[in-house]
């Protein structure tokens, strides 16, 4: 079979580049020899035509709105599966069998406590931290107190290490949540599920014993698994990035973690659900559309749009079936969740959301249940975070036994000032 390629017509001259298919989705042009043949590099800001990496842990068709974890659709693994046999299924690639699952589940349980001078550097923290600095502090640390697990090299260092991310996360996050109010730090159960454990260290006291209430265990495990990973987006893309050096893995998802923070990406769900508090009442959708569509307006409609998805994100779907799922069977009334409801059906039927293919992503419905259980809109980037370690973990992985694998290193359309001497302070002039 004759290589696939596409011609370049450059002022250097005509040049072949390879074009490579994968299992599925978009062809790829592999211009690696661009620059060492033409001289010339490529412009993608936002990397919005740039593969990055080989991959095969997840794969999203954003228009068709698909998202495929190791081929396996999200709406099914939401649907059947334990959020603990999602991240062994990201991690090695296949789903396990019963065994393989129980003994995964009592290796990370194994892992949950942390070391107990993590509570100091806690105590470092103003009570008002937000969550999100506080994760970007502590993760960065576990790198000082398990240098048994950052030998990247070593494949199994790099397994123990992936282990302890994911089992403490729940407990850190949930340190986080108990600092903030000032009560006493809680043991994990490693009787319970990951889910469970992480609500009993959340909202539990020592004082009282805690039951885990199914319907928020259920909900929760849903939320989970809808964030475990999402191919190479902003934070994931950090965490390679920061791989690519040879960094360690605690480093470099405390990277992540200060990506996701941005409102762009994981901060949108807190974003959205302070929008929707803020519009209060359907009356006021028309003034926020509008302010939506307004170019001379910086408000979005959070929770809106996706660099990906051109059509519903499959994981909003759930996420709203989980919304009234979760406040009919806890029986709580939230108007919030009818302003988001009535927002979707107005933007969805706009000419402005129809032609710029803006749909609901993830986290247009996160808050609502989220705030139904209990946690603090500070809190949500913060358990997608909690979710996320497991694909962060997965890619990095992949990333570190990818034998093409490189240091990331962008370049640049500079614009700034050519070559010029230096000139001393008494014969500058103000350029102001
Ligand atoms: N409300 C109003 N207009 C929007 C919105 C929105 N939420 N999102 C995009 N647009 C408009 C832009 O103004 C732009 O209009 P133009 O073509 O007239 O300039 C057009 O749609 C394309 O938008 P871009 O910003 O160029 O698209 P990009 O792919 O760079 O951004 C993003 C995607 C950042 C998610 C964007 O849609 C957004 O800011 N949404 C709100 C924040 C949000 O919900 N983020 C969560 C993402 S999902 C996640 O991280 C889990």
């Amino acid at each position: 079979m004759t290589e696939k390629t596409v011609t370049l017509n450059t002022p250097a001259g005509n040049f072949d580049y390879p074009v490579l298919d994968g299992s599925v989705g978009p062809e790829v042009i592999d211009i690696r020899k661009l620059y060492g043949q033409t001289g010339m590099f490529t412009y993608d800001p936002g990397f919005t035509s740039t593969g990055s990496c080989e991959s095969k842990i997840t794969y999203i068709d954003g228009e068709k709105g698909i998202l495929l974890h190791r081929g396996y659709p999200i709406e099914q693994l939401a649907e059947k599966s334990s959020f603990m046999e999602v991240a062994y299924l990201l991690i090695h690639g296949e789903l396990p069998t019963q065994q393989e699952l129980d003994s995964w589940v009592r290796t990370i349980t194994r892992h949950t406590m942390v070391h107990e001078q993590l509570a100091t550097f806690y105590r470092g923290f103003r009570r008002d931290a937000h969550p999100m600095a506080i994760m970007c502090g502590v993760v960065g640390a576990l790198s000082s107190f398990y240098h048994d697990s950052t030998d990247i090299t070593d494949p199994d260092q790099r397994m123990i290490a992936s282990h302890r991310l994911i089992a403490k996360m729940p407990t850190l996050v949930a340190m986080a949540y108990k600092y903030s109010l000032g009560q006493p730090f809680m043991f994990p159960q490693n009787s319970l599920t990951y889910t469970g454990n992480f609500l009993r260290m959340t909202f539990g006291v020592p004082a009282e014993p805690y039951e885990v209430n199914p319907i928020i265990e259920r909900a929760m495990r849903r939320i989970f698994i809808l964030h475990a990973d999402h191919e190479q987006n902003a934070s994931t893309s950090t965490v390679r990035l920061a791989g690519s050096s040879g960094a360690n893995p605690f480093a470099c998802v405390a990277a992540g973690i200060a990506c996701l923070w941005g409102p762009a990406h994981g901060g949108a769900n807190e974003a959205a659900l302070n929008m929707l508090r803020e519009i209060g009442t359907t009356k006021r959708i028309p003034e926020y559309i509008a302010r939506a569509k307004d170019k001379n307006d910086p408000f979005r409609l959070m929770g809106f749009g996706h660099r990906v998805y051109k059509n519903f994100d499959p994981r909003a779907k759930v996420m709203k079936a989980t919304a009234d799922e979760v406040l009919k069977e806890l029986n709580i009334s939230d108007p919030v969740l009818d302003v988001a409801k009535e927002l979707e059906h107005i933007a969805l039927n706009d000419e402005y959301f129809i032609e710029k293919k803006l749909y609901p992503n993830v986290d247009f419905y996160s808050g609502v249940i989220l705030n139904a259980i209990g946690f603090p809109t500070d809190m949500f980037t913060a358990l997608f975070a909690l979710a996320r370690t497991v694909g962060w973990v997965a890619q990095w992985n992949e990333m570190i036994s990818d034998p093409e694998q490189k240091i990331g290193r962008p370049r640049q359309l500079y614009v700034g000032a050519p070559q010029r001497d230096y000139v001393p302070v008494e014969k500058r002039t103000s350029a102001a």
